[in-house]
């Protein structure tokens, strides 16, 4: 199994960076959202569910406070050192900031590490897609924690350590979708989170003879974190006006029938789209989770449609790349569903495609893409995995 060479390759580099002794392995998933976009810091329904792809972690306790980190996908960064106790954010420290920011939002809530640690990591999830990989690297670096110093967290608490690092360390303000999927995942079912409570369901995710498949721009980077920020700025401004109609603490708990009947209360046209896109997508959630639960995945497929020109239009965080994928997949017979997924403006698109189109699907999405954008995407097939665990021999 490819898995089994990436954990040898990254036991022997941790010897090499570290020394040999013991060396305990982690896993925490990347994740793929089905439904529910933009809505988790709505206090929303989504239904993410975690992959087999993800980033291992090879973890030891040293005697010392130091904090050692590496990863084996940007060994340019070479070896990040950082001290226990002087936990700050720094440029150069790159990626690593998010698994020092997880350290620190422990050492916040009074979980103390007694001693540092040497970590060295691997992932498997191509890197900025838009499938979590920074969420995996915090769920993945709490559960390092909770393994080598017996903190007496759950899951759901190191996914909110992972949020909180991600928001007050990193400066992205993120909601919880990510870290949870990552932290609570269960193999072949999806997580149907109610963000405002925490409340879930798992989900079973049973397509028949369709599977999922995750096609990826391969758009390059943009600067997607300061566009994030200003939706949520925008859905805040929403709520703020809708709050002079309604008793609400997010705008979630509107019904479409009563958001109809007071949307006026928002002037400006970009903001009003923002709260219809919230609104209608919570409703959409709900539905689609109700369809698949009865079977009826040709009808969760449609809303997946949906979703999709809500956040083109809306919400609009879609982007030509994405909005050309989602076009051409509906072109192909045998696509079930197909929608962007994850925050947007480039990352990938999810779809359902039954198992005797994939090919063509594959071969008509990829050419037509290449031609309408110069660029190439890369197609995964996926199986929906478990969460953040430790990996036992
Ligand atoms: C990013 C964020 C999540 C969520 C999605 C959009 O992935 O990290 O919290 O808001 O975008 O649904």
């Amino acid at each position: 199994m490819k898995d089994e060479t990436v954990i040898v390759n990254l036991k022997e580099t941790f010897a090499k960076l570290f020394g040999e002794g013991e060396m305990r392995l982690f896993f925490a998933p990347g994740r793929v959202n089905l439904i529910g976009e933009h809505i988790d810091y709505n206090g929303g329904h989504v239904f993410p569910c975690a992959l087999t792809l993800g980033t291992y972690g090879v973890a030891r306790k040293r005697t010392d406070r130091k904090i050692r980190f590496y990863s084996t996908n940007l060994p340019d960064t070479g070896v990040i050192e950082a001290d226990l106790d002087h936990l700050v954010y720094q440029k150069e420290d790159d990626w690593a900031n998010y698994a020092k920011g997880v350290v620190w939002a422990y050492q916040k809530h009074g979980f103390q590490p007694d001693a540092g640690f040497d970590l060295c990591v691997t992932g498997t999830i191509p890197n900025k897609s838009g499938l979590s990989s920074s969420a995996s690297l915090e769920v993945l670096t709490g559960t390092v924690l909770m393994g080598l110093y017996g903190f007496d967290n759950d899951q759901i608490q190191n996914a909110q350590f992972g949020q909180l690092a991600e928001n007050q360390f990193v400066g992205m303000n993120c909601g919880i979708m990510d870290q949870f999927a990552s932290a609570m995942g269960k193999e072949d079912s999806a997580i149907f989170l109610n963000c405002a409570t925490l409340d879930y369901q798992h989900v079973p995710v049973v397509l028949g003879d369709a599977k999922l498949v995750i096609v990826n721009t391969n758009k390059p980077h943009e600067l997607t974190n300061s566009a994030y920020n200003d939706r949520r700025r925008e859905c805040e401004e929403a709520l703020e006006m809708l709050k002079t109609k309604a008793d609400i603490k997010a705008l979630c708990e509107l019904t479409l029938e009563r958001f109809e009947a007071i949307r006026d209360v928002i002037r400006d046209p970009v903001v009003l789209k923002r709260a219809k896109h919230a609104v209608y997508e919570e409703a959409r959630t709900v539905e689609a989770v109700q369809e698949l639960n009865a079977g009826r995945i040709e009808a969760f497929g449609q809303l997946m449609g949906q979703s999709h020109i809500s956040l083109r239009d809306d919400f609009e965080v879609s982007c030509r790349e994405l909005d050309v994928l989602v076009d051409e997949a509906w072109k192909v017979d045998g696509t079930i569903g197909a929608r962007m997924t994850g925050g947007g403006f480039g990352g990938c698109t999810v779809n359902i495609v039954r198992d005797d189109a994939i090919d063509a699907f594959m071969e008509s999405v990829g050419k037509h893409y290449t031609e309408q954008t110069g660029l190439t995407a890369s197609f995964y097939v996926v199986s929906i995995g478990d969460g953040a665990h430790e990996v036992l021999a």
